[in-house]
């Protein structure tokens, strides 16, 4: 009888800490997440959950599944699981944080990268044999980064990892808005400036999304927000599609109250606004590929197998979310 269920084919290193550990586990061999009536299904009886971001753990699965004590999530954030409920429940919610600080943070400065220099419309125009030859004013005119300003919305590691390429390796002046102070160290390290909302929004050239998805954050990028921004300003969004109301964003962008975006998480995902698809200047758009590196992505699977291990034979495991499940 298992006492794991994985919920989708993950890296062979994250199973081989349960099968090392002796721990009774299966894995569905799939890439796609489980309808709940058929997750609820393969998982009866089972103790852990490992899941990716793609599978929805709601009060259902709670309730159906009442042997279930921790749901191990592949992925920092954990808005696919219903934590309210998982903690009702008495059942340990864990993520996998720091493994994928950077490799995020490459992402969104990628993006940057890209949507400032239009390399996905640079790409298009010379497989396309559109290029006729060098010249001054080349249709892809970029933007400089160099002594530019960046915004970041949420300094937690990820918007600190973001921060540092873009102090250290580019010269930008960095202004972050986060409910609370970043570290003294930090933003002196930095010379970053925490500001109200409404001022990183105005005087940044570019703003960067490093904030979880929580009914706080959910459409904090609005059309107001938009209108505020430098009509010269690129978005970047990393974190997750929700912040940003996706048809004020292609509002903002057709009717140039910004310039571009870049980016890598949808609020419907896979469904991406079709407004968006038809933008193709300055904005440039990746499928959730934030950790995509096969070295995080291999961390994120033994975090999460580790936590499950941790936890199965009696121990804290060192990325609960709700952790007050474990000190009751
Ligand atoms: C991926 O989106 C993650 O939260 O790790
Ligand atoms: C996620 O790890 C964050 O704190 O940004």
């Amino acid at each position: 009888m298992s006492r794991v269920f994985i919920t989708q084919r993950i890296y062979p290193e994250g199973v081989r800490i349960l099968e090392q550990a002796g721990i009774p586990h299966q894995m569905r061999p799939d890439e796609n997440p489980l309808p709940t009536a058929d997750l609820i299904e393969q998982a009866r009886g089972v103790e852990a959950l490992i899941t990716l971001v793609t599978d929805r753990i709601a009060e259902d699965v709670f309730q159906a599944l009442p042997e279930l004590r921790i749901v191990a999530n592949v992925a920092v954030g954990y808005d696919n699981i219903d934590l309210s409920a998982a903690t009702r429940h008495g059942v340990v919610v864990t993520n996998t944080p720091d493994v994928l600080t950077e490799a995020t943070a490459d992402m969104a400065f990628a993006l940057m990268l890209a949507a400032a220099r239009r390399i996905p419309e640079a790409d298009r125009f010379v497989r396309e044999g559109r290029w006729h030859g060098w010249t001054l004013m080349q249709e892809q005119m970029g933007v400089d980064l160099y002594g530019r300003t960046l915004g970041i919305f949420g300094m937690g590691r990820i918007g600190a990892a973001m921060a540092r390429r873009a102090h250290h390796g580019f010269g930008m002046r960095i202004l972050y808005t986060n409910r609370s102070a970043a570290p003294a160290g930090l933003e002196q390290e930095l010379q970053a400036e925490r500001v109200p909302f409404e001022r990183l929004l105005s005087e940044s050239d570019f703003v960067s999304i490093h904030a979880p998805a929580t009914p706080e954050t959910r459409h904090v990028f609005t059309a107001d927000a938009f209108r505020r921004m430098k009509p010269t300003a690129i978005l970047v969004n990393t974190a997750r599609g929700p912040l940003v109301d996706e048809a004020a964003l292609v509002n903002a962008l057709r009717s140039g109250e910004i310039a571009g975006a870049g980016l890598d998480v949808f609020e419907e995902e896979p469904q991406v606004h079709p407004g968006l698809l038809e933008l193709t200047e300055r904005v440039a758009l990746a499928p959730h590929l934030g950790s995509a590196t096969l070295e995080t992505r291999t961390r994120m699977c033994v975090m999460a197998a580790e936590n499950v291990r941790e936890f199965l034979q009696g121990r804290r495991p060192a990325n609960a979310v709700n952790p007050e499940v474990l000190a009751g």
